[in-house]
């Protein structure tokens, strides 16, 4: 059986492109600048360890429109969260009932939204823990080491092989949601990288963006804790214990945090990838779910709601380059930390 990657991008074209590497047939659907890139180059996938693969164009080939999915028994999709909908409405006219449909995308509701639109197929929720970044000429590349978890299903079963074999082993649970909570965590910082407008691993070195990561943390984990909300562990140390680490001096956290600092140094998040490029971003998906939390349990989330205000003004013209210091008396003057 085919696998087809729906939105042919960073998450995409690295991931659908080491199952082709390792033998999967893949099918690739993106725009026409990806079509044009991969038809020229193919595909080129390295890792912080130096790993290398390379997929020769007429294996990755990339269509722009999925007419026909015979033989495609799953589909990885890969859009980001804004465009969920538009993909599952494409999905919805051409794959098949029983198609596994797994959605390798950030926040928490884009599976459900895929569901809805997706009756008689069987939609999964999944979760990339790697930053992939794309640097042109068909060479995408992962930045930090993570795992791939996906709710488990039985459905799942003919695929694990050929992830296995391309080095990306399923971690099943019966419950993706903890999963899902604590990746969402780690990426309450991509607000905070996204004003900046640095590499990650150069914002985390500052103390002061730390802090204010730390302080959409705190406020996250606090309404967490109220509405009994469980959050997995995906690091060696509890997530309850990540505000303080990062609050913590540059040269105790550069010591207790060496794992969260193996990141190539030119590495950013996706966030301010898209306010580079005048795109949409994903922080309604990722702060504004703490946000709705609150909202459901009768709280407020205040820095996670400025967070939001400051990326959406960025988005829509309002941009400007935040230093540290600046954006810390911002979120403490929103907030109720102390
Ligand atoms: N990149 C990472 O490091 C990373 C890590 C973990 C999880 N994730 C998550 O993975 C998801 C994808 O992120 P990404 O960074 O891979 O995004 P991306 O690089 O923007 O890739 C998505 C691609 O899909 C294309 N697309 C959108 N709708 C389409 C459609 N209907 N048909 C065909 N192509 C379509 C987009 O084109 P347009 O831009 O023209 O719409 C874009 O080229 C996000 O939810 C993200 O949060 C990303």
């Amino acid at each position: 059986m085919k696998v087809c990657v729906y939105g042919a991008g960073s998450i995409g074209c690295y991931v659908g492109g080491r199952l082709a590497a390792t033998g999967t047939t893949e099918m690739f659907v993106g725009r026409p600048r990806i079509a044009d890139e991969t038809a020229e180059h193919g595909l080129r996938l390295t890792d912080l360890h130096g790993a290398e693969l390379r997929v020769p164009p007429d294996r990755a080939r990339v269509i722009t429109k999925a007419l026909d999915l015979t033989g495609v028994g799953l589909v990885l999709v890969t859009v980001k969260s804004a465009a969920t909908e538009s993909a599952a409405a494409e999905l919805a006219d051409v794959a098949r009932p029983g198609t596994v449909v797994i959605s390798l995308q950030n926040g928490l509701c884009n599976a459900a939204i895929l569901r809805r639109a997706l009756p008689e197929r069987i939609v999964l929720d999944g979760m990339v823990q790697f930053n992939v970044a794309h640097q042109g000429g068909g060479h995408f590349h992962a930045g930090t080491d993570g795992g791939f978890a996906v709710r488990a299903d039985p459905a799942l079963s003919p695929y694990l092989s050929a992830f296995e074999r391309a080095g990306l082993p399923l971690a099943r649970h019966t419950e993706l949601a903890p999963v899902q909570w604590a990746k969402l965590l780690f990426n309450l910082n991509n607000a905070v990288n996204a004003l900046s407008g640095l590499p990650l691993r150069e914002e985390l070195s500052d103390r002061r963006f730390r802090r204010c990561y730390a302080l959409s943390l705190a406020e996250a984990l606090r309404l967490l804790r109220r509405a009994e909300i469980p959050v997995a562990r995906l690091t060696p140390l509890p997530p309850s214990w990540l505000p303080r680490l990062l609050t913590a001096p540059d040269a105790v956290f550069t010591r207790l945090a060496a794992s969260m600092l193996k990141i190539d140094p030119h590495a950013r998040s996706s966030m301010l990838d898209d306010l580079d490029a005048g795109r949409t971003t994903e922080v309604d998906e990722l702060n504004g779910e703490v946000i709705r939390l609150a909202q459901r349990i009768g709280q407020r989330a205040p820095v996670n709601a400025r967070l939001v205000e400051l990326v959406r003004a960025a988005e829509t013209g309002g941009r400007r380059s935040w230093t540290s210091p600046d954006l810390l008396a911002e979120l403490r003057g929103a907030g109720t930390e102390p």
